[in-house]
């Protein structure tokens, strides 16, 4: 393998290498692959070195089961050592988990026989596989079980999609929100600098971020009136409800920490999280500034949307109070008043003590 063709790091207790054709976004396809013999490990990342994978190792089936979730995994292959070997449970408990709902496990054994097919299947396994004779063998199988996943993953996808377009055209007030959302967010990302595929995941999360308000009752989510205490704090879990609708899907992969912190706040007293400041990604930070925006300048039951300047004047007092962050706000009134008038209104809101008022509750 070359040298500056991957980077080793141990993460969640697996070894990684990944087979370097970008950074973050390059979605080359995730493998785990679980033996606990280190020659077929080693052999699997001489195998697959040059393919543009990213590639997990370990020995341990524990883990796997935690690191599954979180790596967000195309395909697991394990390999099954007979006699004493537990690869079919390692299976069932990967398959039991619903975020690995579309994460194919492959088991790869020697000369399985009928009781082994009907253990693989039981277990919830995508295939079983015997040892290769060639490595064009192995990568071919590898790739045609890889875009089975993405085919599916992508019609998935667009049914999540369009389950989101519909929660939203129920709701008078929500109309159009997802699709200007998504375009000043693409907008605002541009002029920080953003590459195409952060754009991308801009765009997407404009459509996903309030899909988890399909777990919130229609009573609270179209009341007219304030919220109680009860009906916030049901309101208060759709970012979760979302990451977790959005979670096993590929092609949200990247939209998801949008879709879980875009109520954060700087000072920590946002939800579901409650973290603070640089722990919150910035890619959430800058979508939070689009989304409150439009919140602000959008008709609501209770409220006549603000004008553009009243609500960046908003936006300015907030970032005061410590709830956003007053850079990003900065650039934002920038882009959308032009960066005198902009000045201007940083100028005003900082010669008056923020106003808790009627407006701070608008999303
Ligand atoms: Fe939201």
């Amino acid at each position: 393998m070359h040298p500056s063709a991957r980077a080793h790091r141990v993460y969640y207790g697996l070894f990684v290498i990944i087979c370097q054709y970008g950074g973050f976004h390059t979605m080359a396809a995730t493998i785990l692959f679980v033996s606990p013999d280190p020659f077929y490990r080693a052999m699997w990342e001489g195998l697959l070195s040059d393919q543009g994978y990213k590639l997990f190792t370990t020995g341990g089936a524990e883990a796997a089961f935690l690191a599954c979730p979180e790596l967000l995994l195309d395909l697991v292959v394990v390999h099954i050592l007979l006699p004493a070997d537990h690869g079919f449970e390692v299976c069932r408990r990967l398959k039991a988990d619903p975020r690995n709902r579309l994460m194919p496990v492959v088991l790869l054994m020697e000369s399985p026989g009928a009781e082994d097919f009907s253990l693989a299947r039981k277990s919830g396994a995508s295939e079983v596989w015997e040892q290769f004779h060639t490595r064009e063998e192995l990568l071919l199988r590898m790739r045609s079980i890889l875009e089975l996943k993405s085919d599916l993953d992508q019609q998935a996808a667009e049914v999540i999609i369009s389950i989101a377009r519909i929660i939203e055209s129920r709701n008078p007030y929500a109309r159009g929100h997802s699709e200007r959302l998504s375009n000043f967010a693409v907008r605002f990302g541009k002029s920080l600098g953003f590459r195409e595929d952060d754009l991308e995941v801009l765009r997407l999360a404009g459509l996903l971020h309030d899909i988890g308000n399909i777990a919130i009752p229609d009573a609270i989510l179209f009341k007219s009136g304030p919220l109680n205490r009860e009906d916030i704090r049901v309101v208060e879990r759709h970012p979760a409800e979302g990451e977790r609708i959005c979670a096993p899907f590929r092609s949200f992969r990247h939209a998801l920490p949008i879709i879980r912190y875009h109520h954060e706040r700087m000072d920590g007293s946002g939800y579901p999280d409650g973290l603070k400041g640089d722990h919150i990604p910035l890619i959430a930070k800058i979508f939070q500034v689009v989304d409150i925006c439009d919140a602000l300048t959008s008709d609501r039951p209770q409220r006549r949307g603000l004008p553009l300047p009243a609500a960046l004047t908003v936006m300015y007092e907030e970032a005061e109070m410590g709830w956003l962050d007053p850079e990003l706000v900065s650039h934002f009134a920038s882009l959308v008043i032009g960066a005198d008038h902009a000045m201007a209104l940083a100028r005003s809101c900082r010669s008056f003590p923020a106003q808790t008022g009627q407006w701070l509750k608008h999303s």
